[in-house]
């Protein structure tokens, strides 16, 4: 495995008694980021519904304060002594968003308004949010900054946009705010998700030893290596705060054409000692196309997203080869297989009755 290089995350500080509540920190993202805080000193206060169970917090369950409780009804105490917050809660893409449009929205728009708030009246001023570049969805094809005119149409774009135009009004009251619209993220995790582009890829790869292009897979994607992601995260949280408050940053490795990214876990997974094709299907009705600038993160946070696919899939190949089916295909892994899966998620009667 090639070591990575630097990051631009600034070296570890002493921050003794440095608390910070991770809402949703038992996800995919969570779990890379939770660890690496712990190791950079911080107190962590972990705040999770725990959709996806807690298995995969093994590794840190000990050092760290879990708080099971829903982001859209915060206990009071789970702000105590905090000194900032990093908020990745909520529903996690557009299939989840959909299936449940009505608890997306009080999880991602409401509930991250909410949270904003209760740092506000506490005097809490740093509050890293999660947000996507799915934001850039709908608008032309081609390269879009964090300037870019959004017209979010979907249920999760539009939630995730909400949340930050709500965010940044807070920042007129002493909030603040910092908005990561992170790229479609890649690489291995203890909660793994194999329903994001490039970790299907590799699973499909060894699964079934065939990658589907579709549409011949021209559409380009922004992509970013979970690790780069959480660092970014904590660069966010310790940049001074006229650098960063009220502000949007892309986090971006590269953008890349899907084709391009099956050639790399093709190749990859070939090297592991399995055979793989590739094989063009028809495009679906509705596809994602754009590409998103990574400049603004690098010229004022001087923070470079550093771990490629390539690196990444060599990684979660000598993870998961090994892995056997049942284990590869467990709904976990799937955000919207499991969710259909929980009772408390279903849309209720009245929900489908007001959109018929
Ligand atoms: N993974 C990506 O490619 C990606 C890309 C862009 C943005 N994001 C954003 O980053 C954040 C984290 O993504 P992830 O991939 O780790 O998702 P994930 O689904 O793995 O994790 C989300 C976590 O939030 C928890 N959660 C969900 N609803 C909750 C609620 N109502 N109350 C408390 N906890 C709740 C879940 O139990 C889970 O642990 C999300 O906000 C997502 O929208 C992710």
């Amino acid at each position: 495995m090639s070591p990575p290089r630097d990051n631009g995350l600034a070296p570890a500080a002493p921050r003794p008694g440095q608390t910070i509540l991770v809402a949703g920190g038992a996800g995919y993202i969570g779990c890379v980021l939770v660890p690496r805080l712990l190791e950079r000193g911080y107190h962590v206060r972990l705040l999770d519904r725990l959709y996806f169970g807690e298995d995969a917090l093994a590794g840190f369950r000990d050092r760290v304060e879990v708080v099971r409780a829903d982001v859209r009804d915060v206990p009071a105490d789970a702000l105590d002594g905090v000194d900032g917050v990093i908020n990745l809660s909520g529903l996690s893409n557009d299939p989840t968003a959909e299936f449940n449009p009505e608890a997306n929205w009080q999880m991602n728009a409401v509930a991250t308004e909410t949270l904003g708030r209760m740092c506000v009246d506490r005097g809490i001023e740093r509050y890293v949010f999660a947000s996507s570049c799915s934001l850039y969805d709908g608008l032309p094809p081609g390269m879009h900054d964090e300037r870019a005119p959004l017209e979010p149409r979907a249920a999760y774009a539009t939630s995730k946009r909400y949340a930050e135009e709500k965010l940044l009004e807070l920042a007129g009251e002493g909030l603040v705010p910092v908005l990561l619209r992170n790229g479609t993220v890649y690489g291995y995790s203890p909660r793994m998700r194999f329903d994001l582009v490039v970790n299907t890829f590799v699973k499909d790869a060894l699964l079934n030893g065939k990658l589907l292009l579709h549409g011949g897979g021209w559409m380009w994607r922004p992509l970013v290596d979970v690790r780069d992601v959480s660092d970014a995260m904590i660069a966010a949280f310790e940049a001074p705060a006229e650098k960063v408050r009220g502000e949007i940053f892309n986090v971006v490795h590269s953008n890349y054409q899907i084709r391009e990214l099956a050639l790399i876990v093709a190749g990859s997974v070939q090297l592991a000692g399995h055979q793989v094709t590739l094989e063009e299907v028809p495009a679906p009705k509705l596809t994602r196309d754009y590409e998103c600038s990574n400049v603004k993160l690098a010229s004022t946070l001087g923070f470079v997203p550093r771990r490629s696919v390539l690196e990444a899939v060599t990684d979660l190949l000598e993870r998961i080869d090994g892995w056997d089916r049942a284990k590869l295909t467990d709904p976990r892994h799937y955000n919207i297989r499991w969710l259909e899966l929980l009772e408390e998620l279903k849309p209720s009667l009245s929900e489908f009755e007001s959109v018929l």
